[in-house]
């Protein structure tokens, strides 16, 4: 019989203080859920020495295959061509590119140590399904040792335009091992073009439609499979009336507004952009002090890159400087927590939050901005502010849709938050969560696997007709 080998590099190993502050290990999770299978990955730690042996755990009917990786591999892979390459080359942010070919290099060894596992745990009948930019090569070398699996990739984040790429050196390799996977998922729409036209220009392959590309040996699909959530269950674990500690006091307060924003400290999240705007609002509006706050869950990441240490540093010092500089307001304006939350107790602050902010600048999909819809009182929902350059953009539509670099439209859109009728809110409300409905997570997993299943026959998968909810209601300001 035929298994799901999930390989993705951070694994949500079943054991209760692992506390995920990232979409993919929350959404696989919840994907690998109820069809089982073997999930395999980095245990988080690092090694002196360099280890090709994954320890094993079995919980439920997931069995848990990870490793550490060297402090060179750590260096090289995770902080060096991942994070310092490949995550500002998809967020655009090509300032922040740093390109070493050592590092590449072991980026690839890492990618060959897992394909090496894989071929030892997998059978030829197998479905292989591995997830984001750590792992573009995988397919590559498992080609190379022989395997003929179906193998599936899917990306988390965005995928750039095809000029892009030419800040990175060895990206017609990179094109190559990517041609290597059977099916290509990405978020959106967008992603998807950028993809084929990526693949298509790089290597000079034939376009049969919309959705494939071939060569003279194969067939690669490339589709789009906007992530989900769980919203029935997101929205009875927010409704459960167990007692947990927030990290936040005063929630119940009626007088004060709560805005709740859950990051990693990472520079796509837009955290400055929202300080200045946060500024410019209460210097405007001075009564909005003692009215509304913020919260922000902000979790420290990456910090062994230098750009998110210095982020991280200037983050918090611009957050003292806000709250130093409306200090005569009831409490601070702008409250930070830095310690991730367990995903159950997040769903509770979501539900005490009237508003929730996400403001990316660039952003895969962004299920935090889902699980905001999830999680709220069905009566009494509250409200979300979502940036155009989220993901979840394209699929939410009746969110207040803002522009991150614009301060303007920043404060335009908590104004109409802040005084939203609760009428609004709620039509808003009940368009969100039906579009939740329609593509959850269940459906993404099966959606993307049955896909891979047929791949090499002719597959063309539509994800919902977003352009019906677009034309029905535009909302957006
Ligand atoms: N998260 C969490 N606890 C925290 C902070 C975040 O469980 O304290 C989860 C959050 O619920 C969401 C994920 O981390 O599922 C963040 O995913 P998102 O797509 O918003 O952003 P990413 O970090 O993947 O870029
Ligand atoms: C994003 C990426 C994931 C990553 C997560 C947390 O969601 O798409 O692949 O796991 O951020 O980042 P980290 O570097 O801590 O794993």
């Amino acid at each position: 019989m035929s298994k799901l080998i999930v390989l993705s590099n951070r694994v949500s190993l079943p054991h209760p203080d692992s506390q995920q502050a990232g979409g993919l290990a929350v959404a696989l999770e919840d994907a690998l859920n109820g069809v089982g299978g073997i999930w395999m990955g980095w245990n988080g730690e690092q090694s002196t020495e360099k280890q090709d042996t994954f320890d094993i755990i079995h919980e439920k009917n997931v069995e848990y295959h990870t490793c550490a990786l060297s402090e060179a591999e750590y260096q090289g892979y995770y902080c060096g061509f991942a994070n310092g390459v490949l995550w500002p080359l998809m967020h655009e942010q090509k300032k922040y590119i740093e390109f070493k070919a050592h590092e590449y290099q072991i980026y690839q060894d890492v990618n060959l140590k897992f394909a090496q596992h894989l071929n030892k745990i997998a059978s030829s009948e197998d479905v292989i399904w591995i997830h984001d930019y750590h792992f573009l090569s995988v397919a590559h070398y498992c080609r190379q040792l022989g395997m003929k699996n179906r193998i599936g990739f899917f990306l988390h984040i965005p995928f750039p335009e095809r000029t892009q790429w030419k800040s990175v050196k060895p990206y017609q390799e990179l094109a190559q091992h990517l041609a290597q996977y059977d099916l290509l998922g990405l978020q959106t729409d967008y992603d998807q073009t950028y993809c084929f036209d990526f693949l298509r220009q790089t290597l000079g392959l034939k376009a049969h439609d919309a959705n494939t590309l071939s060569d003279q040996t194969r067939q690669i699909k490339i589709n789009c499979y906007p992530i989900g959530v769980h919203p029935t269950a997101l929205q009875k674990r927010a409704a459960d009336s167990i007692d947990v500690a927030l990290p936040f006091s005063d929630l119940n307060n009626p007088n004060i507004q709560n805005i709740i924003s859950v990051d990693r400290i990472d520079y796509s999240k837009g955290l400055l952009e929202k300080i200045t705007a946060f500024d410019a609002f209460y210097k405007h509006y001075p009564d909005m002090k003692n009215q509304v706050r913020q919260l922000q869950i902000a979790c420290p990441c990456r910090l062994d890159v230098d750009t998110y240490r210095s982020l991280y540093d200037t983050f918090k010092a611009k957050v003292d400087q806000l709250n130093q500089k409306y200090a005569e307001s009831e409490s601070p304006v702008f409250s930070c927590s830095f310690e991730a939350i367990a995903h159950h107790e997040l769903m509770h602050l979501y539900r005490h939050a009237d508003i929730c902010w996400v403001n990316s600048i660039r952003d895969g999909m962004n299920l935090v901005a889902k699980e905001y819809i999830a999680a709220q009182d069905p009566i009494d929902p509250g409200v979300l502010i979502l940036s155009k350059y989220a993901g979840a953009a394209e699929h939410m539509p009746e969110a207040i849709i803002v522009d991150p670099f614009n301060v303007k439209s920043m404060m335009k859109a908590l104004n109409q938050a802040i005084h939203m009728p609760p009428s609004e809110r709620l039509a808003r409300y009940k368009l969100l969560f039906q579009g939740l409905k329609d593509f959850d997570i269940i459906q993404w997993r099966n959606h993307f696997i049955g896909d891979l299943n047929r791949s090499g026959q002719s597959v063309i998968y539509l994800p919902r007709n977003k352009a019906a909810r677009y034309d029905a209601i535009n909302l957006s300001i």
